[in-house]
This record gives structure tokens, C-alpha cells and sequence, in this order.
């Protein structure tokens, strides 16, 4: 499947979902007009990105900005938004797969899958080549008896991982409304030069790719990796064997906090990124996308999903923090990705340029 998907997000695939994610964009930036004042970021992000994916992926118009009660943004938040449910799959999943196998427990809550089935076995069913039970959509490719399947975990993978990031950017950016001025000079400087938000324009952002991966630092969407050791191995210079069978899991977030490699790891300063460079020098320990054959697929495509989403809201407007957005931030231990308890919101307005 990696191998089939891969050349859907070359350079040349990702200009071409670039116009359909600006629409979605300008659409967000209206949705946010009509309700400027407090708001739950993370909501408004997940509407984004549900949209840009089940659009660019699948074709699919999922109306999250036009209907608070869409489908798919309901199917979005039962697999993902933390319930005591999804707590004990999630986890049986992880760490005690033997059961979870046993038990037949379904990762996703059945009416999501049931949900999903639907709406892209329609979409099979509509294609020409649905008899082959394969699929060419904008950009993705999938065949096989696991279509459907393949389908739903693109969607799961691709859809929540990035509106958190886009939403503990703003969260970061409200904190420190000075970063915030210094970001939004930079992109309205590049929309002007470049006129209009285009490819070229983001390729000039450096600083919106620093506070990136910095957010990705300090809240990877995904906290930990998990592997199976497939063959004995001795770690040098101790007598620990991994065993093959057994699962190892590594611990992203952990790393990320890590003085050693990031000094003072819980001040957001996106300047450690200024170098390429400078990071998993001596050893991986900057992993918010994985590493190795299963790195993440969509790291190119989350990313230009991400630096557009950012790049629309912060030239428009300005967030605020509110006596209700979390500082310290503290994280739901029980979610499976990285999530904040309670949620992210913040206050926003038009931002008004002072006339020169
Ligand atoms: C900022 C956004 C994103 C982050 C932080 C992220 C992070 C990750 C991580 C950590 C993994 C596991 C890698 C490993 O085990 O080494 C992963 C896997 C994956 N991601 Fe992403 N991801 C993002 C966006 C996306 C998008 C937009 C898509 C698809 C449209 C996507 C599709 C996938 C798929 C299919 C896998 C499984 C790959 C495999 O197992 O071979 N991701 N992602």
C-alpha cells in the first residue's frame, strides 16, 4: 500500500491540491468572521482539516464549515475524542493486542466504520473501475479486498494529527502575541510579494516553518511509536536482548522534553529550528513524523495543510488568549494522540492593520 500511495504526494500531486485547500481556507476565514469573539480552536481546526482531506483525497465535500452536526466531523470526533470507550480499545490495541484480537474489539465505534463504509463505497461504487475493487480519486490509489478499510485509516491518519498541530500553534501563539506580530508580518509580507497565497509565498516562510516544528516538539500529535522486534537484538555494551515478538515502543514525547537534546524543553522557541541541521545529530530523538520504512506517509501533505491553514487565519485575524485557555497546558493522559484536557480556546478578532 506505501508503495502505491507514496507518488501521490510528490511535489507536483501537492501543487495541484494547493487551489482546492486555499477554498477551503477562504471558507474557514469566513466560518470565523461570522463567530469572532471565544472559540474552541481545536474544533475549528478539525473542521479544516476534515474537509481539505476528505476533498483532496476522496473528492469528498464534507460540509464541517456549513453544518455543525456533519457527518464527518462526527465520524472524526468518535474516533478520536477521548471517551472511556475509545480509552480501553485504544490501549487494549496497543498493549495487549492478543486481547484486543480475542475480544474481535473494532478500533473505530461501529457507526463510524459503518458511516465511512457508506460513503466511500458510494464513491467506489460511482467509479469506473470499482469492478477492479480499485480506486483513482484526486490523488490517492487504492486497491484490493481492504479498499474501504485502507480508505478509513487514511482518513483517521491524516485528519487529526494536523489540526492539532495547526491548533497548538495558535495555542502557542496566543501566549506569546509578540511571536504572534512577527509571524503575521512575515506571511503578509510574502502573500504581498508574491500576490496571493501561493506555493512560492510558503517556500519564503521561515519562520512559520520554525514555529511548525517547534509545535511538533512540544505537542507530537502522536506521543509515541510502536514497532515489533522481528528478530533478535542485543544492545551493544549491555545484556538486554530484545526479543523477537516483542513490542517496543518509543517514547516521542519523552524524547522531545529531553534537556539533553532541547535545553529548557518547555519554552516554545521555534529559534531551534533555525539550523536543519542541528537536531537528531547524534541520534534520533526528534521523531513527530517517525522514522524508518513506516515513517509517516503524509508528512509532506500535513505539512502544506498545516502551513496553509495557518497561513489564512493568522493574515486575517488575531487570537487572543482567554481566562479559560489552558496555561500550563495540561495533556488528556487517556487519549491515544496528543490532546489538551480542556480543549483550546481562545478569543479571536479582525486583526487591523495600522495604516502606514
Ligand atoms: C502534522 C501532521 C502529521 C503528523 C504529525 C503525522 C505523524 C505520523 C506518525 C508519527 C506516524 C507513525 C510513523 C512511524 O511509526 O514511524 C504516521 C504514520 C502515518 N501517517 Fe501521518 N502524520 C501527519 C499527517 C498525515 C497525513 C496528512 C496523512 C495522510 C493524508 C498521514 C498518513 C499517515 C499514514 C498512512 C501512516 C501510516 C504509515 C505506515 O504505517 O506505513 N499522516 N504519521
Amino acid at each position: 500500500m506505501r508503495s502505491k500511495l507514496t507518488p501521490a504526494f510528490t511535489v507536483g500531486k501537492l501543487k495541484g491540491m494547493f487551489s482546492i485547500i486555499n477554498n477551503i481556507g477562504l471558507e474557514m476565514n469566513q466560518y470565523i468572521r461570522k463567530n469572532l469573539g471565544q472559540q474552541e480552536f481545536k474544533e475549528i481546526c478539525a473542521k479544516f482539516s476534515t474537509d481539505v482531506i476528505a476533498k483532496c483525497a476522496f473528492g469528498i465535500n464534507s460540509h464541517c464549515f456549513e453544518y455543525e452536526d456533519a457527518n464527518f466531523r462526527e465520524v472524526g470526533r468518535s474516533i478520536f475524542d477521548f471517551s472511556w470507550r475509545n480509552g480501553i480499545v485504544h490501549s487494549s490495541y496497543f498493549f495487549m493486542h492478543g486481547l484486543a484480537k480475542l475480544l474481535r474489539l473494532n478500533f473505530f465505534e461501529k457507526r463510524a466504520v459503518t458511516y465511512l463504509s457508506d460513503a466511500f463505497c458510494n464513491l467506489f461504487y460511482m467509479s469506473s473501475s470499482f469492478h477492479n475493487k480499485m480506486i483513482v480519486c484526486y490523488f490517492l490509489f487504492l486497491e484490493g479486498e481492504k479498499v474501504v478499510a485502507q480508505a478509513i485509516q487514511f482518513f483517521a491518519a491524516g485528519f487529526e494529527t494536523t489540526s492539532t498541530t495547526i491548533a497548538f500553534t495558535l495555542y502557542e501563539l496566543c501566549v506569546q502575541p509578540q511571536l504572534q506580530d512577527k509571524l503575521r508580518c512575515e506571511i503578509i509580507n510574502n502573500i504581498k510579494e508574491n500576490n496571493g497565497i501561493t506555493y512560492e509565498a510558503l517556500q519564503n516562510m521561515k519562520i512559520l516553518e520554525m514555529c511548525i516544528m517547534e509545535t511538533l516538539r512540544k505537542y507530537p500529535a502522536v506521543p509515541f511509536l510502536d514497532r515489533r522486534c522481528n528478530e533478535d537484538y542485543k544492545i551493544d555494551g549491555t545484556d538486554i536482548v530484545i526479543e523477537k515478538g516483542m513490542s517496543v515502543f518509543i517514547p516521542t514525547l519523552a524524547l522531545h522534553y529531553d534537556p539533553q537534546y532541547f535545553p529548557e524543553p518547555d519554552k516554545y522557541k521555534p529559534e531551534r529550528f533555525s539550523d536543519k541541521n542541528n537536531y537528531n545529530v547524534d541520534g534520533l530523538y526528534y521523531l513527530p513524523f517517525g522514522e524508518g520504512p513506516r515513517i509517516c506517509i503524509g508528512e509532506r501533505f500535513g505539512m502544506l495543510v498545516t502551513k496553509l491553514g495557518l497561513v489564512h487565519i493568522l493574515s486575517e485575524f488575531e487570537v487572543e488568549r482567554i481566562p479559560d485557555t489552558p496555561v500550563p497546558m495540561e495533556f488528556e493522559p487517556k487519549s491515544l494522540l496528543l490532546q489538551s484536557k480542556v480543549g483550546l480556546p481562545m478569543r479571536v478578532k479582525e486583526y487591523q492593520p495600522i495604516s502606514e
